[in-house]
């Protein structure tokens, strides 16, 4: 079942009007949440980062958190499975085709839960493959944005490659990936670029490097120049579908000996630990 502007009802009986700026514009904004043994992962957070996604673009919540915490509540309900992803996605309504914001219009809420499943193993034995390509998408990247043609093409890319995942490179310096965040290990230490709008401040990004902190792991958050990024001994990426995943080749060379890391495998182990301790609390 999904969820359409106050009503849950059967996928296929779902309908947008041709208008809604979603469709004609890309206007509106999305997010992505995991849901472990029925319990949203981090909601907090996914909401937090909904309400810079919505205020960055002058669209008004139309729900609080509680009111969304109740609606992901019942979503996972009307679904089968322990673990989902769910998707929450609201443009700015159904309106006359004209690029300023229209008055009075009600915003469209759309959520639908999908299957969540783990990583493969072998992903995790083998890591991925990547390649690297120039960020050209907007200024905005902090936005959690429905217009991901940019983020469509830079993947398509990757998939044209034979690869996994696009690592983006803006003017000399990592950005992120083409759905996910980038880390490099270098020297013992845990490499990843600033918070700022050239990256989608990924839920991932703030477990893995707070994992790190609390674990002892060395971290620095700077610009990470593409030289950097081509001698890593280790790199990873994060989503919140995906957790943590080592790359072990870019641009078909291996990165560092070609296996994921010792720092890969110790995260990994610390994030199961946290996602393990998590999925035992009580709501
Ligand atoms: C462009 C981009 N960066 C980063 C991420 C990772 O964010 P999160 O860890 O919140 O899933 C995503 C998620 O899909 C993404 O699309």
């Amino acid at each position: 079942m999904i969820y359409l502007n106050g009503r849950f009802m059967p996928l296929e009986e779902a309908a947008i009007p041709v208008l809604d700026r979603g469709f004609i514009f890309g206007d509106g904004v999305y997010e992505v949440i995991p849901a472990y043994s029925r319990l949203p992962f981090r909601l907090a957070e996914h909401l937090r980062r909904l309400q810079h996604s919505l205020d960055a673009i002058g669209l008004k919540n139309p729900h609080t958190d509680a009111e969304w915490g109740a609606l992901i509540e019942a979503l996972i309900g009307h679904n089968a499975g322990a673990d989902q992803y769910l998707y929450l996605h609201i443009t700015r309504g159904v309106a006359k085709r004209d690029h300023a914001f229209p008055k009075g219009v009600t915003p469209t809420v759309f959520m639908m839960s999908n299957p969540l499943l783990p990583p493969a193993p072998e992903l995790k034995t083998s890591g991925v493959s990547a390649i690297t390509v120039i960020d050209n998408r907007w200024l905005r990247c902090d936005i959690k944005s429905i217009s991901l043609l940019p983020n469509v093409l830079l993947r398509q890319q990757a998939v044209e490659a034979g690869a996994t995942e696009a690592v983006l490179l803006r003017d000399g310096f990592l950005t992120e990936g083409s759905a996910s965040n980038i880390f490099v290990v270098r020297d013992g230490i845990v490499l990843a670029p600033p918070k700022n709008n050239l990256m989608l401040p990924g839920i991932t990004y703030d477990l893995v490097l707070e994992l790190a902190a609390a674990d002892g792991i060395p971290t620095q958050i700077g610009p990470v120049p593409e030289a950097i990024v081509k001698r890593a001994d280790e790199l990873w990426l994060t989503s919140s579908t995906r957790e943590v995943l080592p790359i072990t080749v870019l641009d078909g060379q291996a990165v560092g000996n070609g296996r994921p890391g010792p720092l890969f495998t110790r995260m990994d182990a610390l994030y199961q630990q946290y996602k393990a301790t998590v999925m035992r609390q009580p709501s």
